[in-house]
């Protein structure tokens, strides 16, 4: 309102210098940028810049970049955000709480351990902002994006239950192992035909495989998996494609085509995975299956989901579940092709511990210390979620420390800027499995000094079940393979949704 009668103001004053002076455009010009700079300084150049603009907003100063005009800090978010957000937070002083401004979107980070548990495990930070990507693709009605409420309560009971449960994870080892064998089986070729393995699309088909077994269960024809592949990797790139009107409260003409292509596969989803549990429903219901669908087809009546729910439940799980433990796999063997040392060291525990006669189990995973620490490690330099992937929103006005927080504010939690700051970590660039042997370190979100599945009521629930398949597949793929650089390993990184390799790693695989 202040605001809006200073315009007014300027608009009456201009309209009794123009005729009066008779000015030229460029003067005019020059008169107006003078005239608003006030307002300029009023909107924007305030801690956080642009969205903080209103004082109430911020009444205990929560420092922060002023950035651009309307847009804030939003050019600078690209593949490198975890960073530049680190870099700007320390060079600020504002490591434990930073604002900024994302379009007219207000924004708080930590780069701290006790204000990310505050952020993570209190009550106010217990939803989830969504982008229209998101709601489009049917993950409001999903555990990700659902607000913190019975529903929300509901789905992620069902999902602790059966699919996440401890007896859940264990009862999918032997899916796990043979998408294993196969993986392997496919490694091997590649390196007789190619003499190199590139192992990205290996690893994201073995991990799409991997859930559809434990969604879907077995028997799913090889071209309906092709298609749900196709459909993970598509809905991955919609949902890191930048959409104005995620910053912006406007409704923004469709330039780049992103709703146009979410409702076309969204279709697509509805269609196939609906067409998957139709196919199920008129199966008889003894068949003996453990899958996620044959649990939620079988709820009792009163916890039973609508058709539309099941579809969007079932498909983020194939979502949610590919990238992630492929990625993380990726980023692995790139350290494990760089440290031979460390490689070598894995194989020899594993070597004493389980020999070559048998292949690596899941009950050896406890006993394989080493192998276990190097996947700590790499959790910790490269987190696939650096800024936890996907953001919290504060329902009401909360205190955070010494700062007040309004409703309606998104938090993040830079898990990237914890894991790499020294005076949390020795030596934080160092490559040292051995820090993790010195102390038995939770990585489970209990300890915000190491979380990267998040903490709190909204932590991973898949996070039991994306481990089993890191620890596994990395012990068994060291228990083959020695395995060497075909080039220079390349560690630059991109963040899309999740902290990619920025280029695909080839190695040599040579069978031990
Ligand atoms: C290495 C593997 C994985 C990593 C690093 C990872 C990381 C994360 C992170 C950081 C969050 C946000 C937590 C928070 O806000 O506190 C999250 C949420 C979630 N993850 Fe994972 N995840 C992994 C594997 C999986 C798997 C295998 C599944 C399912 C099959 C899964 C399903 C989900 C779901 C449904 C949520 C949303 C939870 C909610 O909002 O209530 N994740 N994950």
């Amino acid at each position: 309102m202040k605001i809006f009668c200073k315009a007014c103001f300027f608009l009456l004053v201009l309209c009794f210098v123009v005729p009066f002076y008779n000015l030229s455009l460029p003067h005019l010009f020059f008169i107006s940028l003078v005239s608003l700079f006030p307002f300029f300084v009023n909107m924007w150049l305030v801690p956080g810049g642009f969205a903080w603009r209103n004082p109430t907003l911020n009444p205990t100063k929560i420092p922060g970049p002023v950035g651009w005009p309307f847009l804030g800090i939003l050019p600078k978010m690209g593949p490198h955000a975890h960073r530049k957000l680190a870099s700007l937070a320390s060079s600020m002083g504002a490591t434990r709480l930073m604002a900024f401004s994302l379009g007219s979107t207000r924004v708080v980070i930590t780069s701290h351990p006790e204000i990310a548990k505050e952020i993570l495990c209190g009550s106010a930070f217990s939803d989830r902002p969504i982008k229209k990507s998101a709601s489009l693709l049917m993950f409001e009605r999903a555990i990700g994006f659902a607000p913190s409420g019975k529903y929300w309560r509901h789905l992620r009971r069902i999902a602790a239950n059966h699919m996440f449960s401890p007896k859940g994870v264990l009862s999918l080892e032997c899916l796990r192992q043979r998408v294993c064998d196969q993986m392997m089986e496919k490694m091997s070729k590649e390196m007789s035909v190619k003499g190199v393995v590139e192992l990205r699309g290996i690893l994201q088909k073995s991990s799409l495989r991997n859930v559809i077994g434990s969604v879907f269960g077995s028997g799913l024809a090889l071209d309906i998996e092709e298609e749900l592949g196709f459909m993970v990797k598509e809905g991955y790139e919609l949902i890191s494609e930048f959409y104005w009107g995620d910053y912006f409260p406007i409704r923004v003409l469709d330039f780049t085509g992103v709703k146009r292509r979410c409702h076309k596969l969204t279709l697509k989803v509805k269609r196939l995975v609906g067409q998957i549990i139709e196919k199920r429903r008129s199966e008889d219901k003894d068949n003996g299956r453990n899958d996620y669908l044959s649990v939620l087809l079988s709820l009792p009546e009163e916890d039973e989901l609508t058709h539309a729910d099941m579809v969007a439940v079932l498909w983020e799980m194939i979502f949610r579940g590919t990238d992630t433990v492929a990625i993380l796999l990726e980023w692995i063997m790139a350290r494990m092709v760089l440290h031979q040392d460390i490689q070598a060291k894995a194989q020899d525990e594993i070597e004493e511990l389980v020999g070559q006669h048998r292949p690596v189990q899941d009950s050896d995973i406890p006993n394989l210390g080493y192998v276990r620490a190097i996947v700590k490690e790499v959790l910790r330099l490269h987190p696939p979620g650096p800024l936890l992937s996907w953001a919290r929103l504060s329902t009401h006005d909360v205190q955070l420390g010494k700062f007040f927080v309004p409703a309606g504010t998104t938090a993040m939690v830079n898990m990237w800027a914890i894991t790499h700051d020294p005076s949390i970590w020795k030596n934080p660039w160092d490559f040292k499995p051995e820090r993790f042997i010195e102390e038995d370190f939770p990585i489970m979100g209990s300890d915000l000094r190491l979380a990267p599945f998040g903490s709190g009521r909204r932590v991973c629930p898949g996070k039991s079940l994306g481990l089993a398949t890191v620890n596994l597949w990395l012990a068994r793929l060291l228990q083959q393979y020695k395995w060497l650089p075909s080039t220079n390993v390349d560690l630059s990184e991109c963040l899309k949704l999740s902290l990619e390799l920025k280029r695909p790693l080839k190695c040599l695989a040579v069978v031990r």
